[in-house]
């Protein structure tokens, strides 16, 4: 086996559920399918240097933007340890990252997922070096990596619109994300406005979060609106609805917080300002008639939702109305997922 030191750079997105992922089982297993949107933005770098050795153990540096991070590399050494039995490669790997982020640290970007996501490729590439296999199958290999390191990134490797769990979409799957086809062009290069009111770390984490699910009140019930939701969004972006479309993403985002307040202990992440902004943009788009929805990830940060042809009119309603209850704005659109350089 070679011991030769290569490279190659990887660009991760981060992504914004539409329908959301919220409970698991097994395996990291979705308890629902979900469907999201890829960004074009918001991305992790990684820049990789690879060596297999027969030390039978993984060995990861981690820095992020220029510094050691010892929890990073923790945790990639024990997902690495955790994965030995599907990726053989697992425990030669000597690796060393040097990440980056396009966005803010800490904005409430899911930057877990564009990081993963990232990882996920990075290995999935060097097993299709390494075992000479073609590259046609990386991004499905991919995505099934990324999602055993953290659920919603297995949604980033590619894009637009990715669907993960078993669904009526054909070849959907609770191991791996696929793109999804056949999206109206009233959707096409779809924007997402991040209106961040708040950069401090989120008090529960999405994984207690997802463990909150088990023996949930509404656990049941949850997977039979996400069913129904999932079917009617699915027909939105088929035909073009954005009515329905906005219906259904402003209802998932308060159901998933519903759901954090309903659990036992129950947990409230949203702010004052993100009642205040959704109080804001409902008023608006009555106003207006503008098709603008929100969504909203585990944090206090709103998403607005709308389409490219109605971007200058949103985007001075963003600044007359909106932009006094934010922190700071970021401006991201539909994407394509990840992209490697020099590999
Ligand atoms: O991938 P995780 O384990 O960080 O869970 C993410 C869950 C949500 O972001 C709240 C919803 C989703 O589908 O992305």
């Amino acid at each position: 086996m070679s011991s030769q030191i290569k490279q190659f750079s990887v660009q991760a997105p981060s992504n914004i559920a539409f329908i959301k992922y919220w409970g698991k089982h097994g395996r990291q297993l979705p308890n629902n399918p979900s469907l999201s949107m890829t960004l074009k933005k918001c991305v992790t770098k990684f820049d990789v240097q690879y060596e297999l050795t027969e030390i039978n153990q993984p060995c990861v540096d981690f820095l992020f933007e220029g510094e050691i991070k010892i929890p990073f590399k923790e945790r990639i050494e024990n997902y690495l340890m955790s994965i030995d039995d599907i990726y053989p490669l697992a425990k030669k790997l000597k690796l060393q990252i040097e990440s980056s982020n396009s966005f803010p640290h800490s904005a409430g970007i899911a930057s877990s997922a564009s990081a993963m996501a990232a990882l996920g490729h990075s290995l999935a590439y060097i097993e299709a070096i390494t075992e000479n296999k073609s590259v046609d199958d990386l991004p499905r290999r991919a995505s099934f990596l990324a999602r055993l390191a953290s659920g919603s990134a297995c949604r980033s490797l590619e894009g637009p619109f990715v669907v993960w769990g078993k669904s009526i979409v054909a070849n959907s799957s609770d191991e791996y994300g696929l793109v999804l086809d056949n999206v109206h062009p009233v959707f096409t290069g779809l924007k997402d406005s991040v209106l961040i009111v708040s950069k401090t770390q989120k008090s529960v984490s999405s994984s207690t979060g997802h463990q909150l699910m088990n023996g949930h009140f509404y656990s049941e019930g949850r997977k039979v609106q996400a069913q129904e939701n999932f079917r009617t969004l699915l027909a939105a972006l088929t035909n073009g609805n954005l009515k329905d479309f906005g219906e259904i993403i402003e209802n998932e985002a308060l159901s998933l917080h519903a759901l954090m307040m309903s659990s036992y202990p129950s947990y409230i992440l949203l702010a004052p300002e993100s009642l205040q902004l959704i109080q804001e943009i409902r008023k608006g788009r009555e106003e207006t008639g503008l098709p603008m929805y929100f969504t909203i990830d585990a944090g206090p940060n709103i998403h607005l939702i709308y389409p490219a042809e109605q971007a200058d009119q949103v985007r001075n309603f963003i600044v007359e109305r909106l932009q006094e209850y934010c922190v700071d704005i970021i401006h991201d659109e539909a994407g394509c997922g990840v992209v490697r350089v020099n590999g």
